[in-house]
């Protein structure tokens, strides 16, 4: 409880401090975070895990990523009840980003009804946003593995297959960045989003590497 109201206070700061802080540096990173966010809260809906239990869950997850993404990412758990509501009022995750204005019209939409392929592409899209920000930061790749085997565990369950495969693949992800490759190409050409940056019609099963 006394952990909860730390992580309540410090949500409140960082909303008031948002409250005047220009808006964040990189619209695509947020835009990518604010998907996968959205999207892991309609699965954890659909697993009926409460707002307090993902409170828990996505603070741990906001702690892992990189330093750059973790004011805003604490920012939405501090926004949770409110994004909670408007995926129970059939918002897509691309519409609710809109809405919270984390996402502009330059972003492919995700198609509804939220599908684990809409999870896979969202996850893929902000894993590769997140191993740019961690190699700008310096962390070796061994580090960028252990962060994100991580925010696998604390993912929602029908992520986690997808996740772990993002993790294994981590070292060709990295080769593709050092070759300026963007996000959308990369997801695309793991095939875990398709050639409009959606998702990509494939089981995991059948990838080949
Ligand atoms: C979630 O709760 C609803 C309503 O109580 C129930 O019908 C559904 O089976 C539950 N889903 C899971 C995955 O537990
Ligand atoms: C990362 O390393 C480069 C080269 O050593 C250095 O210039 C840069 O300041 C470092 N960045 C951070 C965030 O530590």
């Amino acid at each position: 409880m006394i952990k909860f109201l730390f992580v309540a206070l410090i949500a409140a700061a960082l909303v008031s401090a948002t409250e005047v802080a220009p808006q964040p540096r990189n619209d695509a990173s947020t835009c990518a975070l604010c998907t996968f966010f959205v999207t892991s809260v309609e699965s954890y809906l659909q697993t009926n895990t409460t707002v307090l239990q993902m409170e828990a869950l996505l603070n741990k997850i906001c702690f892992a990523l990189p330093d750059a993404v973790q004011p805003q990412c604490l920012m939405m758990v501090a926004q949770l009840p409110e994004l909670v509501k408007y995926i129970e009022s059939q918002y897509t995750p691309a519409a609710v980003c809109k809405m919270v204005k984390l996402c502009d019209d330059n972003n492919a939409p995700v198609p509804k009804p939220a599908s684990n392929d809409a999870q896979t592409c969202a996850l893929c899209t902000f894993g590769v946003d997140s191993v740019e920000q961690y190699l700008s930061q310096n962390s070796t790749q061994q580090e960028i593995v252990t962060r994100l085997t991580y925010v696998c565990q604390l993912a929602p369950q029908v992520a986690r297959p997808s996740c772990d495969y993002f993790v294994q693949q981590i070292p060709a992800v990295v080769k593709y960045i050092e070759a300026e490759y963007p996000a959308k190409k990369v997801c695309q050409l793991m095939r875990l989003c398709d050639a409009n940056g959606r998702p990509f019609k494939l089981s995991l099963a059948s990838l080949k590497f």
